[in-house]
C-alpha cells in the first residue's frame, strides 16, 4: 500500500513543510508564495506526518496545490474516497463507533442517503423561511455596534451571525446559545494537520473535543426525541421524521449532523465576513464598485471573497486504487490533501490570480470545495448570510472599515481571523 516517495520529493528539497505548524504561523502572503513554488514543482509533493497517539496512524500525504488536481480529486469520488476521513487529523475508528460518522467522511451510497435527508435543511423554501430571521439578527448586531463603541469586528459582528443562524435552524433556544458556542470552540481547537498535535497539548485538546461532542450530542438528542414525539414543523422535526422518501435521521445521526453544521457553517462564514471587511478596506476601489450597485455586484463579490481567502484550507481523500494525477503515479491507500488556497490562486485557472476583483468572470473557485458529491451543502446559506450582513453594515455604518491588521488564527484548517479592529463614520463624525 502507498507509494514510496522519491527522496527528492521530501520536504527539505524545497524547504517547505506543510505539516510543521511554523508554516501556518506565517503570514497568508508568505504561505501563498510557498504554495506557488509547490505548484511550479509540478507533480504533487509528498509530506510525511509523524505518528500521534490515539489518532489513526498514517505515513503522510501528497499535497494537491493545482486547481486541476483539486477539481479532479473532488469530482472522481470513486478513486478519491472521503473514507475513512476527509478531515485532518483523521479521527480514530472508535470515535465513529461512539459518535457516528459525519457525512463529510462518507462515500456513496451511505453519503448520498444522508445528503438526501439533510438537503431538507437547505432547500430554497427552507432558506427563504429563515431569511427574515437572518435579517433580524443582522439588524440586531448592527444596533448593538451603534449602541456600543466599535472595537473588534470579529467579536461584535462576524462571530455572532452564523452561530445564531445555525441555532435558529436547529431550534436551539437563545439561552442555550452561549453554551453551544463554548462547546464549538472546544471542538474546533483540535482541527488541523496532525503533526503539530504530537504533544501533551494534543491530548488535552482531544479530551476537550470529545467532551464537547458528548455535550452537543446530548443537547440535540433531547431535541430530536422531543420532535419525534411531537413534530413542530421545524428543521429537526423534518429530519427525524420520515419524509416523502420514507427516510429519516436516527437520533445519533442527528447529533453528527449538528456537529457538522456547527463546525462547517460557523467558523467558515465568520471568517468570510471578517476577511471581507479587511479586503474591502484594503481595496477601496472594489468597495466603491460594490456600493455603486450592491444588488448587481454582491453575488460576484462574495464568490471573489471566498476565492481570495479560502476560509477552509484543506480536506483530504484516500485513494481506492492506483491512479495517475498531475504527473504522479499514486497508489491505493495513499492520502492526498486538497489545499484550496493554493488551487484558488492557480494562474492556470484564474487570470491575474492575486488581484481582488469582484467583477471576475468566470470564477471557478473551489472555496466551497471542488465539483463533486461533497460540494458545500451550506454554500447558498453562507451566500445569503454574507449578502444580508454586508448590506446591513454598509447601509447603516457609513465609512465602515478595518483600522488595523487582522490577528490570524493559528490553524491549518480554518483561515481564521481572531481579531479585527474597525470603525465607521457617522453619529457625530469619524471615529479614530
Ligand atoms: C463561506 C462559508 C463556507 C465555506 C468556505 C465552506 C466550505 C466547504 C468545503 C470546502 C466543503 C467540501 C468538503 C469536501 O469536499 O470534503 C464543504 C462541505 C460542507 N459544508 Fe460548507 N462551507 C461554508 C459554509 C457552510 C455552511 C453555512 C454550512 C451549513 C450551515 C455548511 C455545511 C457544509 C456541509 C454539511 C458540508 C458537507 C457536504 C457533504 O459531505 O456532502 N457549509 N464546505
Amino acid at each position: 500500500m502507498g507509494a514510496d516517495p522519491a527522496p527528492a520529493a521530501r520536504p527539505g528539497a524545497h524547504g517547505i513543510d506543510l505539516v510543521d505548524m511554523a508554516f501556518w504561523a506565517r503570514l497568508p502572503s508568505e504561505r501563498l508564495a510557498d504554495f506557488a513554488r509547490l505548484r511550479e514543482l509540478g507533480p504533487p509533493v509528498w509530506f510525511p506526518e509523524p505518528r500521534v497517539p490515539f489518532v489513526r496512524s498514517g505515513k503522510g500525504f501528497y499535497a494537491l496545490v493545482r486547481h486541476a488536481d483539486v477539481v479532479e480529486a473532488s469530482r472522481n469520488a470513486a478513486v478519491f474516497s472521503s473514507e475513512p476521513a476527509a478531515t485532518s487529523p483523521e479521527p480514530p475508528p472508535w470515535l465513529a463507533k461512539v459518535f457516528g460518522t459525519p457525512m463529510v467522511n462518507m462515500d456513496d451510497p451511505r453519503h448520498a442517503r444522508l445528503r438526501r435527508i439533510v438537503f431538507r435543511a437547505f432547500t430554497p423554501r427552507m432558506l427563504a423561511g429563515i431569511e427574515a430571521e437572518i435579517r433580524a439578527t443582522a439588524a440586531r448586531i448592527v444596533d448593538e455596534v451603534i449602541a456600543d463603541e466599535p472595537h473588534d469586528f470579529v467579536e461584535q459582528v462576524a462571530a455572532r451571525l452564523p452561530i445564531n443562524v445555525i441555532c435558529a435552524m436547529m431550534g436551539i433556544p437563545e439561552r442555550a446559545r452561549p453554551y453551544v458556542l463554548s462547546r464549538i470552540d472546544a471542538m474546533t481547537a483540535y482541527s488541523g494537520v496532525r503533526g503539530s498535535l504530537a504533544s501533551p497539548r494534543a491530548l488535552r485538546l482531544l479530551y476537550g473535543n470529545l467532551r464537547a461532542i458528548v455535550d452537543l450530542h446530548r443537547l440535540v438528542a433531547r431535541l430530536g426525541r422531543a420532535r419525534r414525539e411531537a413534530p413542530t414543523g421545524d428543521l429537526v422535526s423534518a429530519l427525524v421524521n420520515a419524509g416523502e422518501s420514507g427516510e429519516a435521521l436516527s437520533v445519533r445521526e442527528l447529533g453528527s449532523f449538528f456537529d457538522l453544521l456547527l463546525v462547517a457553517g460557523n467558523e467558515t462564514t465568520r471568517n468570510a465576513l471578517a476577511h471581507g471587511l479587511h479586503l474591502f478596506t484594503e481595496h477601496p476601489d472594489q468597495r466603491d464598485l460594490l456600493l455603486a450597485d450592491y444588488d448587481a455586484r454582491i453575488g460576484g463579490a462574495i464568490e471573489e471573497i471566498v476565492r481570495y481567502v479560502s476560509p477552509i484550507v484543506q480536506f483530504r481523500r484516500t485513494l481506492t486504487r492506483d491512479h495517475e494525477l498531475g504527473g504522479r503515479r499514486l497508489r491505493a491507500g495513499d492520502k492526498v490533501v486538497l489545499f484550496y488556497p493554493a488551487a484558488n490562486r492557480d494562474p492556470e485557472a484564474f487570470a491575474d490570480p492575486d488581484a481582488f476583483d469582484i467583477t471576475r468572470k468566470p470564477n471557478p473557485h473551489v472555496g466551497f470545495g471542488g465539483p463533486g458529491p461533497h460540494l458545500c451543502l451550506g454554500a447558498n446559506l453562507a451566500r445569503m448570510e454574507l449578502r444580508i450582513m454586508f448590506r446591513e453594515l454598509f447601509d447603516r455604518l457609513p465609512g465602515l472599515r478595518a483600522t488595523g491588521e487582522p490577528e490570524y488564527l493559528l490553524s491549518s484548517f480554518d483561515n481564521g481571523i481572531t481579531r479585527l479592529p474597525f470603525t465607521y463614520t457617522g453619529r457625530g463624525g469619524s471615529r479614530p
